[in-house]
């Protein structure tokens, strides 16, 4: 039984406006526009929205950085953000930016709401200011040596050597990541959302179907700690809307963010005969959907719908999280160029290559997905020029040379035929469920089965029989319809060759009640080949591209003179007394190791001549053990010893970079020594 049409609003998760999209954002964008492509080619009404998430303490800064105002800095990277979505094909029925009229109209009403139904509490909270700068800090901007391993230029709430969390006040010597200056601590008064207000409906509602199991389970650990009130507001300067009543209170961003949703929503009724009310009253019979990174469960599944509950709106029907991307089983990385923005991708591959991977890989639920170059060549040539592209070009010869383009009359293998349509039903539901790796799997085994048959038939060799002409129009016919079917099952994930597919076989565009009416008696166009094997080469020259976008944006960065944040300033001046202090040796790695339960260190076993050192470095998401053991390297050789959790750390090795995976250790030339003095 056909579906009853439905009514449907899509959002995924609104970028920030300070930087470009890369491969692991993109995840959940191809993720969501395949749905919603799929509930398109269902019939149903179903709109696309999303924004730039423009607002912000480092928006505010990076525009100050680059020596522009915020809303320059906004308007760029939207439409650079545009540019990359629309060249993957992601098509959004509308992009708007949460700093708009809509937004701001929004964010006022559902605030005021909030305030009059007792949601909103104020009080006075101590805060790390900067003194030079007249500015509260948040976390990520104050850096500091670590209050557990000592580790030196650390965050404000975690430290990347030794994975502790804490908060800024325990960081030793803080300074801001702004001025350079130390913190002072600072009072003022700060709004808050009352969110155990709305415990009991939340519990309902995250155990309502409007989740996946897994992150319901991850909400019950949250619920078991208690619901904090969550502080919605910012001091002066921000970049941001200003709460009403107040002189200088802003919207935290994350306030605003989500209602970015509706406010782009806004905009587009605004623009269109679609009832905004229609989508989000409370009765509302629409649905409305969010796609997100499991990284931002907390705000969708408890802040977001108690928002909505609390200022009277309709809640969404399902929240779907997905988890990160990772390449070669590791975090993306700059230093190993493997931290690819869309547009370097853009520059050197098919973007359909990679809508077509991400859908081979994604399953309903949170984990993590692996990008795998080899797997990726391998898939994509194997599944989509291999099997699909390849059923077409078999026949398409036969049929336009010998029959001028003429399909037949009849179908030569009904069963075959049916066993297509039939698996039209089980393909839609995975593609409803998420569930595009097992679709994936359906439609090549489909093609695999189309392959089989022309392998069977022989139309090369029936080609040659004077007398079987009706028998090889009929057999190429059969083919170019199983081809019709494949292009209509991966139109979803591949719509720009579903679109060329489409001007070949010089049919409408395909929906999804095609599927019961195959193509008899009809003329197809020439056929042009429709995807090219990927070429090994390019990606070579795409990771290389990755890397030396790294090494533009550091020189980037440093050329930046205007109110560059400090985290490179030079340090206090010392005198040689001081430097030679410093016993500094050349020293080989013999062994590098993971460190369990570590995310960060790697154990390094050191050789320095006379003897050997054990020590932790903070270098394991720039380095893996076995690109390191063999090297020669320079360490401090004479820096007391450390207990760590893990033993204990006789020295250190010197490394050049902002951290993360930003991160070079220093080696001399070859024909140094373990052992050697480092002057
Ligand atoms: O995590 C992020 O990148 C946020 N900019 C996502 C915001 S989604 C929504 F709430 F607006
Ligand atoms: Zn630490």
């Amino acid at each position: 039984m056909p579906e009853q049409p439905r009514k449907m609003l899509v959002t995924s998760a609104l970028p920030y406006a300070n930087g470009p999209i890369h491969i692991g954002h993109l995840v959940e964008y191809i993720q969501t526009d395949i749905w919603v492509r799929f509930q398109k080619m269902r019939g149903h009404e179903c709109y696309y929205v999303c924004a730039d998430d423009a607002h912000g303490t480092p928006i505010m800064l990076r525009a100050q950085q680059e020596g522009i105002s915020p809303e320059t800095l906004i308007a760029r990277v939207k439409k650079e953000h545009e540019e990359d979505f629309a060249r993957f094909a992601v098509a959004f029925d509308n992009y708007h930016t949460t700093h708009s009229d809509e937004n701001r109209e929004l964010s006022e009403l559902i605030y005021e709401r909030l305030l009059a139904g007792g949601h909103i509490s104020r009080r006075i909270i101590k805060q790390a200011y900067d003194p030079a700068k007249n500015i509260f800090l948040p976390d990520r901007f104050i850096r500091g040596a670590c209050p557990k391993c000592g580790a030196a230029d650390q965050y404000g709430d975690s430290c990347e050597v030794c994975g502790a969390t804490y908060s800024p006040t325990e960081l030793k010597n803080p300074v801001s990541a702004i001025s350079g200056v130390t913190p002072v601590e600072k009072e003022s008064e700060h709004y808050f959302f009352k969110l155990a207000d709305f415990e009991s409906s939340l519990k309902d509602w995250t155990r309502g179907g409007h989740l996946q199991e897994e992150v319901s389970n991850k909400l019950d650990e949250w619920f078991d700690t208690g619901l904090q009130e969550w502080d919605i507001s910012r001091d002066e300067p921000y970049f941001g809307f200003r709460i009403p009543g107040t002189k200088d209170k802003y919207f935290y961003v994350w306030l605003d963010a989500p209602i970015g949703y509706l406010a782009s929503f806004k905009n587009l009724c605004d623009r269109s005969s679609l009832k905004f009310d229609e989508f989000f009253l409370k009765e509302s019979s629409t649905e409305l959907y969010h796609f997100i990174g499991k990284d931002i469960i907390y705000f969708h599944a408890l802040f977001w719908p108690a928002m909505l509950e609390g200022s009277k709106l309709r809640t969404p029907t399902a929240i779907f999280a997905h988890g990160f991307l990772t390449i070669h089983g590791q975090k993306m990385s700059k230093s190993r160029g493997t931290f690819i923005m869309a547009k370097t991708y853009l520059d050197h591959l098919d973007p359909q290559y990679l809508r077509y991977y991400f859908a081979a890989k994604l399953g309903s639920g949170i984990d993590d997905i692996d990008l795998s170059f080899d797997d990726f060549s391998f898939r994509v040539n194997s599944d989509l020029v291999g099997k699909v592209v390849n059923i077409a070009s078999r026949c398409a010869g036969f049929i336009n040379k010998r029959f001028e383009g003429k399909l037949s009359v009849e179908n030569h293998n009904p069963e075959l035929l049916e066993s297509f349509i039939g698996a039209g039903e089980k393909i839609a539901m995975l593609y409803k469920s998420r569930e595009y790796a097992r679709a994936m799997r359906e439609i090549m085994a489909l093609a695999d089965k189309a392959n089989q048959y022309i392998d069977e038939h022989k139309p090369w060799v029936i080609a040659k029989d004077p007398a079987r002409e009706a028998e090889l129009q009929s057999i190429c016919s059969m083919g170019i319809n199983l081809f019709r079917y494949l292009l209509l099952f991966l139109k979803p994930v591949l719509p720009v060759m579903a679109e060329q597919g489409e001007a070949f076989l010089g049919i409408k565009p395909l929906k999804w009640k095609d599927i019961d009416y195959p193509l008899y008696d009809h003329t197809i166009n020439p056929f042009k080949p429709l995807m090219q094997r990927v070429d090994k080469e390019k990606i070579q020259a795409m990771i290389d591209s990755s890397k030396d976008d790294l090494l533009k944006n550091s020189a980037d960065k440093a050329n930046s003179d205007s109110g560059s944040l400090v985290k490179n300033a030079i340090a206090d001046e010392i005198t040689i007394d001081d430097f030679a202090k410093i016993d500094l040796r050349v020293a080989k790695i013999t062994r590098a190791e993971y460190v369990e339960g570590a995310d960060k260190l790697l154990r390094l076993t050191l050789d320095i001549g006379e003897e050997t050192r054990n020590v932790f470095a903070g270098i394991r998401s720039a380095y893996q053990p076995e690109d390191l053991e063999g090297k020669l390297t320079v360490m401090v050789v004479n820096l007391a010893p450390r207990k760590m959790r893990f033993g204990i750390s006789e020295g250190m090795v010197l490394a050049a970079g902002p951290g993360g995976e930003d991160l070079y250790i220093l080696s001399p030339d070859s024909g140094a020594i373990p052992g050697m003095k480092v002057k």
